[in-house]
């Protein structure tokens, strides 16, 4: 069977076709995956813009799933269902994809599933590298969540520790503004700490200890937090600015910076090491405490090369195989929706007629 999927969470429109292969062991195969970027939109603004992003969903999506289709070979009557991502995210973005999913499956009379934005990034492990030995810990480290989940079985998830401030990718993005780097931060901080030194800026690292007030089914111990670290970061960057504040004039038009390019490589660097530091120190206490067979970190951050080699090197260090999706997979993308779209769809559960988008959605 093939399956449609849409995702427009939050800045990426984009349409996949994914088909089941009838192996087990790699159960879903992509046969096209379009996303619309709108980061070039965004950029100008230092972050993602609501109603621009609503806007252009709008505009892209039904080109956007025409190519899909096109791509894949693929007609209306071929398929089997839709599925679009229902939540978390923007919810004038979730809006237009549930919206077209809605009519588009009353028009080609076809079933439709709701699917969680982090069940999809999840399934991007098993749409890339097939099913992995279970129980298995995953961490989701997006822009939006960084949470860790314990699989027992093919497409249950249990919650087991989130931040409790800012997600990962957000740091990332909110520290590169502040040292001028741009939208999204991500990309670029993992390519200029490549020359960095991580231990040139001594920055904090938060370790929890106590349950959350508002989770406290949580136990708590396994939870991040990266606004102190962000909050470090520009302490520190403005100290630095202080410091040279007198070398230049009243009418200099370019701000004060003190920093060489040598310097933002060592402050990127240093960040980095902490965030990995941080991530993979509670995927790993995680992984013993529930005495799982394999671990897996999918969403943004997943892209990141040092969290990559990291995520390798401790594996191999404690034999313990890990997974990560491939770097298309691991942004924002309609083909991990359609994987997870599938998994739910062989549960028979699929969505009501007055599905609505919810942006706050639990998984
Ligand atoms: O999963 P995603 O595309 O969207 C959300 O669901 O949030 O993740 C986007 C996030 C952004 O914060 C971006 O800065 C981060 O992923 N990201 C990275 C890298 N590539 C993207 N963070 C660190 N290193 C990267 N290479
Ligand atoms: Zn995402």
């Amino acid at each position: 069977m093939r399956i449609l999927g849409i995702e427009t969470s939050c800045d990426e429109t984009s349409a996949a076709v994914v088909e089941e292969t009838g192996d087990a062991a790699k159960p879903w195969a992509i046969r096209s995956n379009v996303i619309a970027s709108q980061v070039a939109i965004h950029r100008e603004w230092g972050g993602v813009v609501p109603e621009l992003a609503s806007r252009q969903h709008i505009r892209d999506i039904c080109g956007v799933v025409e190519r899909a289709l096109d791509e894949a070979s693929t007609r209306w009557t071929d398929l089997g269902a839709l599925a679009v991502t229902q939540g978390p995210g923007l919810v004038g973005s979730l809006l237009i994809g549930v919206a077209f999913a809605k009519a588009a499956a009353a028009a080609a009379r076809l079933p439709l599933v709701a699917v969680h934005h982090l069940a999809g990034h999840i399934e991007s492990l098993v749409l890339h590298n097939g099913e992995p030995p279970l129980p298995a810990v995953v961490l989701v480290v997006s822009g939006g969540h960084t949470s860790l989940y314990l699989v027992e079985a093919p497409g249950r998830y249990q919650l087991l520790s989130r931040t409790r401030d800012d997600a990962a990718g957000e740091a990332y993005d909110k520290v590169a503004k502040l040292l001028g780097l741009g939208y999204p931060g991500g990309p670029v901080i993992d390519r200029l700490a490549q020359s960095g030194n991580d231990r040139a800026v001594a920055l904090p690292t938060t370790r929890l200890t106590h349950a959350d007030r508002n989770a406290p089914e949580l136990k708590g111990d396994l939870d991040f937090s990266f606004s102190g670290l962000k909050t470090a970061v520009a302490r520190y960057v403005r100290a630095r600015e202080k410091g040279v504040g007198g070398l230049f004039s009243k009418n200099e038009k370019r701000p004060p910076t003190p920093f060489s390019e040598a310097d933002i490589a060592d402050i990127c660097a240093s960040f980095q090491r902490i965030v990995v530091t941080a991530l993979l120190d509670r995927l790993f206490d995680a992984a013993r405490r529930f005495q799982v067979k394999s671990v897996g970190i999918a969403g943004g951050v997943s892209a990141n090369s040092r969290l990559r080699a990291e995520l390798a090197e401790r594996g191999r260090r404690r034999e313990m195989p890990t997974f990560v999706p491939s770097l298309q997979l691991s942004t924002d993308n309609a083909a991990m929706i359609a994987a997870a779209g599938l998994r739910k769809f062989r549960t028979g559960a699929l969505a009501p007629v007055d599905l609505n988008a919810d942006a706050s959605l639990a998984l």
